[in-house]
């Protein structure tokens, strides 16, 4: 495969295809297991993740790279094949998070405002990445709408960690997918739908603008963002037209057509209205860049509660996976209907 930095961003955003993002840390994946009273182990974690890898349908036609976490880029298959070999060998790219997580934000707003860490040592955990096969990285940056928040100083210090990630990756030969997430979901999550536009066109505008700064090449990154959306507590929902719609309109407001690709987080929406957003706004048309998805609950979830941790349950978690996949490529341009949901 070309390791040109845009052919691979151009790859991962292919027609029809987007990612998956299975790299939930140790602490995340067992909450997940916990909900299907599994114990969360390295060996169900690695049979867990196989099942979804060796979904050759899933991932041969609609999957382009999997967000792998540092323990699973290093796993091996029950078989001893590793797991990254058994990815790209149904043609689809292994990819890893290397953000060290989200952490207080020290200042007035540190109970709720964070800062995601991991510049330290970077250059260094790049190159071996590189080696164990990464040719996309993924770094998440927090941004939460509460009370006077975000500030400024939050929304400055993670778009700049953001574009020195990305600057990094693409000194190594790794496409960044750059994150800034305004969040859907917490405790805060009681904005209107405009408040989300509002927050999300200055996070962008700020992500953009460090970016520049630092001269990543965008044709060779990937934008993660969230979708516009009221937040999860919100009394006030807006319909799946407006989303699309505002989410179009704030992404053509400030991301520039050389970024290849958006790959929307799903952010804790269901997994139904997560593809239903995002079809509808390809069928918006007109765009200048690819819009898809690097789901992970969307694209998980029915997966996960399928499999319930029982080996004899593998043919229908990977059903399940294959399903959601299938109807998020479909999306992805822009030809889902609710229909073919039912039909599965
Ligand atoms: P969700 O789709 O579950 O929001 O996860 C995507 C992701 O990678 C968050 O960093």
């Amino acid at each position: 495969m070309t390791e040109r930095l845009e052919d691979i961003a151009r790859a991962l955003v292919a027609p029809g295809k987007g990612i998956l993002a299975a790299d939930e840390s140790s602490g995340t994946i067992k909450k997940r297991f916990d909900k299907i009273n599994t114990t969360s182990t390295e060996d169900s974690r690695r049979d867990y993740r196989e099942m979804l890898f060796r979904s050759t349908d899933a991932m041969s036609n609609y999957i382009s790279g999997v967000i792998l976490y540092d323990e699973t880029i290093r796993q091996k298959a029950k078989d001893g094949t590793p797991l990254v070999d058994i990815m790209k060998a149904a043609g689809s790219i292994p990819g890893i998070k290397v953000d060290l997580g989200a952490k207080p934000l020290a200042g007035p707003t540190s109970k709720i405002e964070t800062i995601t860490e991991g510049l330290d040592g970077l250059r260094e955990r790049l190159a071996e990445y590189h080696k164990l096969g990464a040719r996309f990285a993924k770094w998440r940056a927090v941004i939460t709408i509460a009370d006077g928040m975000p500030t400024w100083n939050c929304v400055k210090a993670n778009s700049h960690a953001l574009a020195r990630y990305a600057a990094l990756c693409q000194e190594a030969g790794i496409v960044p997918i750059v994150e800034p997430e305004v969040l859907m979901d917490g405790e805060h999550s009681t904005h209107c739908i405009n408040e989300c536009y509002r927050v999300t066109e200055w996070t962008l505008r700020s992500v953009f603008r460090e970016l520049y700064d630092a001269r990543v090449n965008l044709e060779g990154m990937i934008l993660k963002p969230n979708m516009i959306i009221a937040g999860q507590k919100s009394a006030k929902q807006a319909s799946a037209a407006e989303v699309a719609e505002k989410t179009v309109k704030c992404l053509k407001e400030t991301v520039p057509a050389a970024v290849p690709g958006i790959a929307f987080l799903s952010g804790g929406q269901s997994d139904e209205m997560a593809t239903e957003h995002l079809s509808r706004m390809n069928a918006l048309g007109g765009l200048p860049w690819a819009l898809t998805f690097s789901y992970g609950r969307a694209l998980q979830a029915a997966a996960l509660s399928a499999w319930g941790g029982k080996s004899e349950n593998v043919a229908a978690g990977q059903r399940a996976f294959t399903h959601r996949a299938k109807m998020n490529s479909l999306a992805a341009t822009g030809k889902w209907d609710a229909k073919l949901e039912k039909a599965a």
